[in-house]
């Protein structure tokens, strides 16, 4: 459905960031994207959607190519962005109005906008807070208001790129929970973070490393065969438990309820 077809990007010639890019994401997947500081993360999750463009190569949504100007506005509408720092993300002084914004701007009847809009702040358990200023919302509440904005334009795909790092633990857990639903409901996810329990939640992790594909394979595996600290990532904390406590049983298909049972048990 989305697919990196050999992409090369640099910000300033001759210092390449990306090289050599390929890879698809299908419908309904739900991809972890991890990478040390700078190897190039958001940058690829920019030009996902369009906001940068290839210098070589193709970024293809479908039959759009971002390369296309004619396609750019509908690649907009389906891939959605939520970036890190929600306060960059606001235009407007109410939640509602924040989330009619992108609504106003595709030109939907006033009665569909409302539905709609309506609609997304409560997938999100914002509902109640319609009325209030995004900018005295908690960080958790301004990320939820974020994917709501989002969720009333019905994408395709959603980004988050590492839209759970300024979050205290409650909002993490909010925000990945609503993550994991819209997961279920069918949504695309994408998903970059440095949390690598958050990489547990993945069907397939994407390890990036100076702009190219190091990794493209299912957590297990990831966990099993890559020495993530060679790419300044942890293990996850379940993980270390399980090396420590049973270090000579190797991990199976259904590691996740093994670690977790192990988890439980002391
Ligand atoms: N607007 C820009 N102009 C010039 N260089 C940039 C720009 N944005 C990013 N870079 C550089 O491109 C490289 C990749 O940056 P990018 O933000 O994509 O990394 P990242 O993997 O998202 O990192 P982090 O984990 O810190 O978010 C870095 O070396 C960065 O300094
Ligand atoms: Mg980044």
């Amino acid at each position: 459905m989305l697919t990196f077809d050999d992409v090369h990007f640099y910000y300033q010639k001759g210092e390449p960031i990306i090289d050599k890019l390929s890879f698809t994401i299908e419908a309904g997947e739900f991809v972890v994207m991890l990478g040390a500081n700078g190897c190039g993360k958001s940058t690829i999750a920019k030009l996902m959607d369009g906001l940068l463009l290839p210098k070589g190569g193709q970024v293809r949504f479908k039959n759009l190519s971002t390369l296309n100007p004619a396609d750019l506005i509908k690649i907009h509408e389906q891939i959605g962005v939520v970036f890190q720092n929600p306060e960059d993300q606001f235009i407007t002084t109410t939640v509602m109005d924040e989330v009619i914004f992108g609504l106003e701007n595709i030109r939907l009847p006033r009665e569909d906008i409302r539905v709609r809009a309506e609609h997304a702040l409560q997938a999100v358990q914002m509902e109640d807070y319609s009325e209030a200023m995004p900018h005295q919302l908690s960080g958790g509440q301004k990320q939820r208001v974020a994917i709501a904005a989002i969720l009333a334009m019905s994408p395709q795909i959603i980004i988050f790129d590492e839209a759970t790092s300024m979050l205290d633990p409650l909002g993490r857990k909010q925000v990945l929970s609503i993550i994991q639903q819209l997961h279920r409901q069918g949504m695309t996810i994408v998903h970059i973070t440095h949390h690598m329990e958050e990489a547990l939640l993945a069907e397939r992790i994407l390890l990036i490393h100076q702009g190219r594909l190091e990794f493209d394979g299912d957590p297990l595996t990831f966990f099993e065969t890559v020495p993530v600290t060679d790419y300044q990532l942890d293990e996850p904390f379940a993980l270390r438990i399980h090396k420590k406590l049973r270090p000579s049983v190797p991990l199976t298909a259904d590691w996740k309820e093994m670690i977790r049972s192990e988890w439980s048990m002391n």
